[in-house]
């Protein structure tokens, strides 16, 4: 699991593996793109070995794409999680691990995502754009910002007195909490197939 913050869908995650709910997954490790961050902590907390990348001391994208190889092939995971993590992995991560990252975004893909578009950010501008209905994707990573395969969407009413905090809070307790683990779940089961473009969920999803 890949973090840079707060890591409440890292927490999410963890919880969900301790009640039983996510059953035959293991968290092998946690890598933080920076020191010193809350996510850090609860992977600490829950004894999961944690690394530290760092983008800045990295020359360039190709000598971070490398470091961050390196740090993932010690562990050697089959699917790896951006919960909240907010760089761009490089080329060469993707094509290594190809079809097996998957991120979780607060938005309702296509809309406010791509670069620019993390954090607090999308929900301001679903607030100034006056749009009903927000929420949260997750989706396969490819090479470009928020663009590969949807895999689970879940919708999130705006309200009209919310703050971008309110309905960030909203969105994360109501739409990627729920979503990522049910994401990684269908990965464990082999049940997400890549199709051109698209992500098949063979024996469809409860939206079905
Ligand atoms: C989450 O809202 C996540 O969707 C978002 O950052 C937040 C991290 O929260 N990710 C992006 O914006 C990626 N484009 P967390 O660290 O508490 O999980």
């Amino acid at each position: 699991v890949l973090v840079s913050g707060g890591g409440t869908n890292l927490q999410a995650i963890i919880d969900r593996i301790a009640d039983g709910s996510l059953s035959k997954v293991r968290i092998v490790g946690v890598i933080a793109s920076r020191p010193g961050t809350v996510a850090e902590q609860r992977a600490v907390r829950a004894d999961i070995p944690v690394k530290i990348v760092c983008r800045k001391d990295a020359p360039d994208l190709a000598a971070y794409d490398r470091a961050v190889i390196a740090a993932l092939s010690d562990w050697n995971p089959e699917l790896i999680v951006l919960a909240g993590f907010l760089n761009l992995l490089g080329p060469a991560v993707v094509a290594t691990w190809r079809n097996r990252i998957i991120n979780v975004h607060p938005s309702l893909i296509p809309s406010f995502c791509g670069p620019g578009y993390y954090g607090i950010r999308p929900h301001e501008a679903v607030l100034a754009s006056g749009v009903r209905v927000t929420g949260a994707t997750v989706h396969i990573v490819n090479e470009e910002y928020d663009q590969g395969p949807i895999i689970l969407q879940k919708a999130v009413t705006v309200h009209a007195d919310d703050t971008p905090q309110t309905l960030q809070l909203r969105v994360m307790q109501e739409a990627e909490q729920v979503i990522l683990p049910k994401a990684i779940a269908l990965f464990a089961a082999g049940r997400i197939q890549i199709e051109d473009r698209k992500a098949i969920i063979l024996g469809g999803t409860e939206n079905d």
